[in-house]
């Protein structure tokens, strides 16, 4: 593929983001809480988490893995967190959650297929064949970018994997009732696990300092705002005691 074609499709899919924002804060996902009969044919929940994410984690290393360019060790980093995000995420969290003959829409499944298999590919394909020595030498991990990308990076991957961990144990096996979480950045915001994650790929666009990250960074943005903002408008309504200063998902913000 011609490095312009590839670019072209890297801000096609930052444009197709900004374009679908609007529609998204409109449209709310029909999965976990706010599953729906209505969006046609249904699947296990914890199958249909293992299908959505595995594009992101086989797409992103078959193109990283099996690229044709000198891949710098820089880039080993970043293939490295990606990957460790993503087989927890893939492999580990669907195991864990508590969600006992739930089911989610088979189209949800498949729109993040298509989602996870972009990201991963437009991330895979530019580490593995388009970043360059010149572009990551050695000296860049001391990089102001790369160091305070990694430390922002680390940050939400602990905030999302803490929020995730209390949002688990709300329930105990068997379980399928919904309670409010206190503990955490819970005690700010209804959904921390998506502050966490959008945080970590902010983190992640930064420290690696190229546009197919930051479209990961911004479709991550646009997915999971939308999804919070829908939240916290579930908890208002559904518990008449729930903290009137907490926020969605910024703390102090909205
Ligand atoms: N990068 C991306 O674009 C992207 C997109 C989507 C998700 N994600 C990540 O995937 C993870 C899951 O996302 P999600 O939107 O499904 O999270 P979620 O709606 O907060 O649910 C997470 C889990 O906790 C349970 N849960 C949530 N609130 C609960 C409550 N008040 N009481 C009891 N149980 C509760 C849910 O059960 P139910 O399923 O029964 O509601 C589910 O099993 C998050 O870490 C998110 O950041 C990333």
């Amino acid at each position: 593929m011609k490095d312009a074609t590839f670019f072209i499709i890297v801000y096609a899919w930052i444009a197709v983001a900004l374009l679908i924002f609007p529609v998204v804060l409109r449209v709310i996902a029909p999965y976990g809480r706010h599953t729906t009969r209505k969006w046609g044919a249904m699947i296990d929940n914890h199958t249909g988490w293992i299908l959505m994410e595995l594009p992101a984690l086989l797409v992103f290393a078959g193109f990283y893995l099996f690229g044709s360019g000198n891949r710098p060790l820089v880039t080993w980093v970043f293939f490295a967190l990606w990957i460790f995000h993503y087989l927890n995420r893939t492999l580990i969290f669907p195991f864990r959650l508590r969600t006992k003959g739930k089911k989610m829409p088979l189209a949800i499944v498949f729109m993040a297929i298509g989602f996870n298999f972009v990201n991963g590919f437009i991330n895979g394909y530019y580490f593995g064949n388009l970043a360059t020595a010149e572009q990551y030498p050695n000296s860049y991990f001391a990089d102001p970018r790369f160091i305070s990308g990694l430390a922002i990076f680390f940050a939400g991957m602990f905030i999302n994997w803490q929020s995730d961990h209390i949002l688990i144990h709300l329930r105990k096996p068997g379980e399928n009732s919904y309670a409010i979480p206190w503990k955490g950045l819970f005690r700010y915001i209804s959904c921390p696990n998506h502050f966490g994650e959008i945080v970590e790929w902010s983190g992640f666009a930064l420290m690696t300092w190229c546009s197919p990250a930051l479209a990961f960074a911004i479709w991550t943005l646009v997915n999971l705002m939308p999804r919070a903002l829908h939240h916290h408008q579930w908890y208002r309504s559904t518990f008449p005691d729930y903290p009137v200063n907490r926020k969605a998902v910024i703390p102090f913000v909205i």
